[in-house]
C-alpha cells in the first residue's frame, strides 16, 4: 500500500478545503482516495451535493453594527463555538496512522463538536479522551441489540453527550469508482469498537433476492428506535432524513434532532442534494427542532446558505479525511480554521453578526 507521510508544515498553497482534496490525491493509495472521494453509481447525487450550493445567491444587509458579533450557537444544550461539526467518518486509519486520535486533537484545539463513527479505528474511549469539545457518538445498530446495548453504555461512561444514528445506508451503496479501483478495507484496519461478528456479512449472490432479504435481515426498523429510545437518556440525532415524512415521523416518536443527509452522495444516487431537501423538511418540522445538514459543505458560504434554509448547524465530511491524509491533526484543525474564517468573512459580508440573524432573507428566491 502506498504510503506519504503527512506533512509538519502547511503549504501556503493550501487556502481553501478543496485544496486539501487537490493534495490529498497525490497522499493516498488510489483506491483509498476513491473510496473516500467517490459517490454511488453515476453520482448524480455526489455533484448534485455541490452544484446545488453554487445555484443558491446570497442576499447582504449592509452597514450593520459588529460590535457583539460571533459565530456561537447553542444546540440541545451545547454551547458550540461555531455551527459546524466534524461528521461521522469511518476506518480515519486509512487517512493518517493515528486516525481519529488525530481528528479529535483537531477538534479539541479547534473547539469544534466531533461525531464518532462506529466504525472508529481506535477505542472510543482512547478518542474521547483526547478533546474537551463536545462529542457525540455515531450509532449503527448491532444485529444483536445486547450488543448495541454493550456499546451504548461503553460510550455513556466515555462521556458521549449524543447519539447520532445512521439510518440511510443499512447496507453501503455501489461506488463503482471504489469498485474499479478494487478497493477492499486492508485486513489491518480494523472497526475495533465492534467485534468482527458484528459487521455486515458479506453479500451472497446466490438467491435473485439475497440483498433484499439477508443484508436487509439486521437493517433497524422504527421499533428500534423506541427500543432506543429507552436504553439511553441521551439525546438521539437520526441521521440521513431526506424524506419530510419521515421526519415527521422521527419527530413524533420523540427524537431530539435530525441530520438531513444524502450520506455524501455514497449511498442512494438519484437522491437531491441535501440542501434542496432541506426547506420542505423545515417547513414540515416547525422552526424549533434543531436539524442539522450535511453533504457538500465545503465553503464558509455553504454554511450560511444551510442556515438560511433552515439548518441549526452542519457537518463536514470528506475534508476532514482529505486534511487528515496530507497533514494529520495538524491538516485537520487547519481546515476547521480555515473553514470557520471563511464563515466568519461571509457572515460580515452578508451583514449576520450571528447565527440568529441568518435565516430566509439572507438569500434571493430561487429564479
Ligand atoms: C462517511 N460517512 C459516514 N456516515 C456515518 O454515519 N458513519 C460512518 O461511518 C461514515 N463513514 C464515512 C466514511 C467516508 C470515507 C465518507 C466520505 C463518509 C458519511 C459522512 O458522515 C457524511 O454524511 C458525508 O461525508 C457528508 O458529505 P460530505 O461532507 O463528504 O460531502
Amino acid at each position: 500500500m502506498k504510503y506519504t507521510p503527512p506533512l509538519q508544515n502547511i503549504p501556503a498553497d493550501i487556502v481553501c478545503l478543496d485544496d486539501y482534496q487537490r493534495y490529498a490525491k497525490d497522499f493516498l493509495a488510489h483506491d483509498i482516495y476513491e473510496y473516500i472521494a467517490a459517490g454511488a453509481a453515476d453520482e448524480y447525487t455526489l455533484n448534485r451535493n455541490r452544484s446545488a450550493f453554487a445555484n443558491i445567491e446570497l442576499k447582504p444587509r449592509l452597514l450593520r453594527s459588529f460590535s457583539t458579533a460571533s459565530t456561537q450557537t447553542t444546540l440541545l444544550g451545547h454551547d458550540l463555538a461555531h455551527p459546524f461539526l466534524l461528521a461521522p467518518l469511518g476506518y480515519q486509519q486509512l487517512c493518517h496512522a493515528s486516525g481519529e486520535l488525530a481528528t479529535a486533537i483537531a477538534a479539541d484545539a479547534m473547539d469544534t463538536a466531533m461525531i464518532v463513527s462506529t466504525l472508529a479505528t481506535a477505542s472510543l474511549e482512547d478518542i474521547a479522551a483526547q478533546t474537551d469539545a463536545p462529542k457525540w457518538f455515531q450509532l449503527y445498530f448491532q444485529p444483536q441489540r445486547r450488543d448495541t446495548s454493550a456499546l451504548l453504555a461503553r460510550v455513556e461512561a466515555a462521556g458521549y453527550s449524543a447519539i447520532v444514528v445512521t439510518v440511510d445506508a443499512p447496507l453501503s451503496g455501489l461506488r463503482n469508482r471504489a469498485q474499479r479501483a478494487g478497493f477492499q478495507i486492508p485486513p489491518e484496519i480494523e472497526a475495533v469498537n465492534i467485534s468482527p461478528s458484528q459487521g455486515t456479512p458479506a453479500p451472497t449472490l446466490k438467491g435473485q433476492n439475497s440483498i433484499l432479504q439477508q443484508l436487509m435481515a439486521p437493517a433497524p426498523q422504527w421499533q428500534d428506535l423506541a427500543w432506543l429510545k429507552k436504553q439511553t437518556t441521551l439525546p438521539i440525532i437520526i441521521k440521513g432524513v431526506i424524506n419530510p415524512d419521515d421526519a415527521v415521523q422521527l419527530a413524533d416518536m420523540g427524537m431530539d434532532a435530525i441530520i438531513v443527509s444524502n450520506h455524501g452522495g455514497r449511498c442512494l444516487d438519484g437522491l437531491p442534494a441535501s440542501i434542496d431537501a432541506l426547506p420542505a423538511i423545515r417547513d414540515a418540522l416547525g422552526a424549533d427542532f434543531p436539524i442539522l445538514l450535511d453533504s457538500g459543505i465545503r465553503r464558509g458560504s455553504d454554511i450560511i446558505k444551510a442556515i438560511a434554509l433552515g439548518a441549526n448547524a452542519v457537518l463536514i465530511g470528506r475534508p476532514q479525511a482529505f486534511a487528515l491524509a496530507v497533514a494529520g491533526a495538524l491538516g485537520v484543525a487547519h481546515m476547521l480554521r480555515l473553514l470557520k474564517e471563511e464563515l466568519e468573512i461571509t457572515m460580515a459580508l452578508c451583514g449576520c453578526p450571528h447565527i440568529a440573524d441568518i435565516n430566509r432573507d439572507c438569500i434571493f428566491t430561487p429564479r
